[in-house]
């Protein structure tokens, strides 16, 4: 069952040690203007007891940080003490139902909700680092120690039911920092949009109707608009209240329903534009900008959903095929697509990144992670670091033979316009050695230009950040 990933069972059953230490036996030489601090977050734990988790979704979130100093590299790794890893670690079992696993007597909050293992990103906002899950309230995380701090409310702004995403943008300039959350009803779903200045203070929360609960994981945002990609992925309430039935279950791809823009304003929350784009699966936007009247929206889109291609852990991607960078030129007054490119790497790839500097501008160069053995059955991962241009050109880094990459390849500028770095994950599985790799970002087929060991295995991580000291 090995698939194309062999050993990819022993990533799922690390038994991942909390630790703080600077790291030793660094190969190679990073770059001078690599020096601030890395944040990563991702689910790390899926084995509770007898309880193994079946989705990648389920795991419970660790954070990693590493500190680029003058000297050295310092990295710090916690478990962050949501509600449901503290009342699990009290009962010493799992008590929660989570996205892809349900057992006898499992616990939803309020009957209704899933206790968030906080696991999909982590961000610096307003002088405090803010860990992220699906939905509800972010953590606040101690900047250095990484402790948990407990949840954070906006100055009360956000309670225990506000539906809060784990995909806050932040706009580079101002500093204001938007989301979204989806209020999950099967008789009135609504969007929530929200809007804080650069010190968290609320600006608005609007409300808008949507024609079914669908899913939503991601928005991007340009200069004057917040831009959401409504896919026909849809929450079944009733079923998800049932005995045994997981959030993966209780969701149905209808594709015949159609997916669509919806262009918010993003100075008053208001709608603009709704744009009918045909019946494709967006999880991750890549970007938008403006370009005179055109909105233009850099998205990875999917042919369906991937969510089932996250499971049964370890096999996991067994039927993905490819996946389509596409950029969309929206003419959003006359409410229409002007214009559709697709760049011709089409593996299955995720976690799309640019230049951070460059949110809100446009950008024509974007990293994400593939998977080379895309279209064969079988399990697979992401092993692949790949950097492409909408000129359509791509550079393409391949991991060795029984590594994989994790963590979003987080960019991170250099002095001029064509130098940086991308920062990410590789793990040896079949002797389980874990590796924060640097590469230069413009050249990433000649590998990694700095190779950072760990002094043991952690899991491969969701979303990260560089934050520039
Ligand atoms: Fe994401």
């Amino acid at each position: 069952m090995d698939g194309h990933a062999p050993f990819l069972e022993r990533v799922f059953s690390l038994d991942v040690r909390e630790g703080s230490y600077v790291l030793e036996g660094i190969e190679g030489e990073i770059p001078d203007y690599v020096r601030g601090n890395y944040y990563l977050n991702g689910p790390a734990r899926f084995v509770q007891g007898d309880l193994k988790y079946r989705h990648w979704l389920d795991g419970d979130g660790m954070v990693c940080s590493l500190q680029f100093g003058e000297k050295d590299v310092h990295l710090t790794n916690r478990y962050v003490r949501s509600r449901k890893f503290v009342d699990e670690a009290e009962a010493g079992q799992a008590l929660y139902r989570t996205f892809g696993t349900a057992f006898d007597d499992d616990a939803l909050i309020r009957g209704i909700a899933l206790a968030s293992p906080v696991n999909v990103s982590v961000y610096p906002f307003a002088g405090k680092l803010l860990a992220f899950g699906e939905q509800g309230l972010p953590y606040e995380l101690d900047l250095v120690s990484l402790e948990t701090l407990g949840e954070y409310t906006f100055g009360k702004r956000l309670n225990a039911i506000s539906p809060f995403s784990a995909h806050p943008k932040f706009d580079s300039e101002s500093g204001e920092l938007f989301n979204f959350g989806i209020a999950f009803s099967s008789t009135q779903p609504m969007l929530n949009v929200y809007r804080f200045d650069a010190q968290a203070n609320f600006i608005y929360r609007k409300r808008h109707a949507l024609n079914s609960p669908c899913s939503i994981h991601d928005f991007a945002l340009s200069k004057n608009y917040a831009v959401f990609y409504l896919s026909p992925y849809i929450l079944d309430m009733g079923k998800l209240m049932g005995e045994g039935c997981t959030l993966m279950d209780a969701l149905e791809w209808m594709p015949e329903r159609g997916s669509r823009l919806l262009v918010l304003s993003r100075e008053t929350g208001d709608e603009v534009a709704t744009v009918e784009i045909g019946e494709n699966y967006c999880l991750h936007l890549t970007q938008a900008f403006e370009d005179n009247d055109a909105l233009i929206l850099d998205v990875i889109e999917l042919t369906e959903p991937v969510y089932d291609q996250y499971q049964v852990i370890p096999d996991l991607f067994s039927d993905v095929r490819e996946a389509r960078s596409v950029r969309l030129t929206v003419d959003v007054a006359k409410q229409s697509v002007r214009c559709r490119n697709e760049l011709s790497y089409r593996m299955m790839c995720d976690f799309p990144a640019i230049d951070p500097r460059k949110t809100t501008q446009r950008c024509d160069d974007f990293w994400v992670l593939g998977i080379s053995q895309s279209r064969k059955p079988g399990r697979k991962f992401l092993d692949q670091l790949v950097h492409l241009n909408w000129n359509d050109t791509h550079d393409i880094y391949q991991a060795p033979a029984n590594h994989y990459l994790g963590g979003e390849p987080v960019f991170v500028g250099g002095p001029e316009e064509k130098d940086g770095a991308i920062i990410c994950q590789m793990l040896d599985a079949e002797n389980l050695k874990s590796f924060f790799v640097i590469f230069d970002a413009f050249d990433v087929a000649k590998g990694p230009v700095a190779t950072l060991p760990l002094h043991s295995p952690i899991h491969l991580g969701f979303h990260a950040c560089f934050e520039i000291t």
